[in-house]
């Protein structure tokens, strides 16, 4: 099958957070089971483009209502990332050094969705699929489907992911006109509580919708920040499907970014090498336990609440216990943070910002990794603290309930209910006792020890999730 992938991210060309991983892994894995996936993006104006070569595939003009853009497609030429990487430069609207955050974001992935279809549309071929991701390319369905100059792709079968329904991208009917014309009265198909909501859209005309984890497609349809009504109508054409994760990308035995690679047989001395070398540029005690937090620091992610766990936590355990924390987003919760470095000193530390590599170096030299989210549709970084034997300490939520089990109930993580300062609290506490359970000075407890060799060996890889969604496009 021929798939073409549709996305705002795709790493390590341009990643803000797990789409891109998902959108630079998923289709290296589907050509791997012999399907032909490749994957169209905006070209961003960062280092990818700076350092890599491109032959330009296509030059045209597109049309965002009354002003006309130019279109350049790049192919980037030398194949090392496992699927055929087209980057869409629209001069102007996308060539910008951050993915999100303009005032112009509506304009800027509108013009890419036309700016694709313009250019499949001239293709000698049609593609077996369009698998668009999030409500960036939430209008993609509709306008290939619906609008008059794209009538010539309106048989190819579209898929949306939703990997956050919490962002929906709409905006007001007086932007109507950005979208190339249809017949008014298919405009239903882009309303949403009286907005044009580019999510909504997808989910009502794409042939398939997806979320990235069972558990996430059953919640959804009861809280979805206004689309649960939309999204029950809609469940007999979605389905549920577990993210994967780049075990080539991420494999504590090749990774390149840490201190000291290590394989199973190696795990006790080579996390021990990792986690000294994290405790000495954070000035941390590689002998306690270490707890960590690698996100964006938002509410669905339970950052807010972060700066009191940690609080409690370093209190209760009266500094037996080192929190390192690595994240950025919401300027309270980062100044907070931050505070808590003065009165803990030694103890806890924070690095406010985005940062790959360190974030390979904690997965390896941590003990314990949090996520207390509120929401999660899917989480990979439980799975990636798993691959490097780190402990996960989970809300049951998403697919964090549908990834990590409870050691109460002969599993390998640390499970709590809620979101809240008591439940995490406690969740430390039991991962504090299972750090301290059978230890002898200077080595790790017995129990931590076999954890760790279990959870590295779990199969998280994409193989699976690349053949479910074959099937699916199938169906
Ligand atoms: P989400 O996509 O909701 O942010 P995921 O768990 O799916 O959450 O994926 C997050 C990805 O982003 C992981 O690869 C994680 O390591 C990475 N990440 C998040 N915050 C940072 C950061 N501050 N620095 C480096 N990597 C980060
Ligand atoms: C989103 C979700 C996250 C998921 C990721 C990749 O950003 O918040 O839970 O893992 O997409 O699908």
């Amino acid at each position: 099958m021929e798939i073409v992938h549709l996305s705002a991210e795709c790493y390590p060309i341009a990643k803000v957070g797990g789409l891109g991983d998902v959108v630079g892994a998923l289709p290296k894995y589907q050509n791997k089971l012999g399907h032909v996936a490749k994957v169209v993006m905006p070209a961003y104006q960062n280092k990818f483009i700076q350092e890599n070569e491109f032959e330009v595939v296509y030059n045209g003009w597109g049309k965002l209502g009354f002003q006309t853009f130019s279109v350049k497609i790049f192919r980037e030429q030398t194949n090392k990332l496992g699927f055929d990487l087209f980057l869409v430069h629209i001069e102007g609207l996308l060539d910008r050094e951050n993915v999100y955050g303009y005032h112009d974001d509506t304009e800027r992935f509108l013009a890419f969705g036309i700016a694709v279809l313009d250019w499949i549309a001239q293709w000698e071929h049609r593609p077996d699929v369009i698998h668009c991701h999030d409500h960036h390319t939430g209008l993609i369905p509709f306008m290939a489907g619906h609008c008059h100059q794209f009538k010539n792709l309106s048989q190819i079968p579209t898929v949306l992911t939703i990997h956050n329904a919490q962002y929906q991208g709409q905006f007001g009917w007086d932007k109507l006109h950005y979208i190339p014309p249809f017949d008014l009265w298919e405009s239903g198909k882009l309303d949403w509580q009286g907005c044009i909501n580019p999510l909504a859209s997808a989910i009502k005309c794409a042939w398939r919708v997806t979320t990235v984890s069972p558990s996430y497609l059953d919640e959804i349809s009861f809280k979805a920040n206004g689309l649960e009504d939309l999204l029950a109508q809609e469940r007999s054409k979605s389905f549920g499907i577990l993210n994967g994760i780049d075990n080539d990308v991420w494999n504590p035995q090749t990774d390149p970014m840490l201190e000291k690679k290590y394989t199973l047989r190696t795990v006790d001395a080579g996390k021990k090498a990792n986690k000294e070398a994290l405790c000495a540029t954070f000035n941390l005690d590689p002998e306690k336990p270490l707890f960590t937090f690698i996100g964006r620091l938002v509410g669905e992610k339970g950052a807010d609440l972060l700066p009191d766990i940690f609080y409690n936590a370093l209190i209760t355990y009266n500094n037996e216990i080192n929190i390192l924390v690595l994240g950025s987003g919401d300027p309270q919760v980062e100044g907070r943070l931050w505070q808590l470095k003065e009165v803990f000193p030694g103890n806890y530390n924070v690095y406010i910002g985005y940062n790959e590599q360190l974030s390979h170096q904690i997965y390896a030299g941590a003990d314990f990794l949090l996520m207390p989210s509120r929401v999660e549709p899917c989480g990979l970084n439980q799975m990636y603290a798993m691959r490097y034997g780190t402990v996960p300490i989970v809300r049951r939520i998403g697919g964090l309930k549908d990834t990590v089990i409870d050691i109460g109930d002969d599993g390998f993580g640390i499970c709590h209910d809620q979101t809240s300062v008591w439940d995490v609290g406690h969740a430390i506490g039991r991962a504090y006792e299972l750090y301290t359970d059978e230890k002898e000075t200077s080595s790790d407890g017995k129990r931590v020890k076999e954890i760790r060799k279990f959870i590295m060996q779990l199969d998280h890889s994409w193989d699976r999730a690349a053949q479910q969604y074959i099937d699916l496009y199938q169906i």
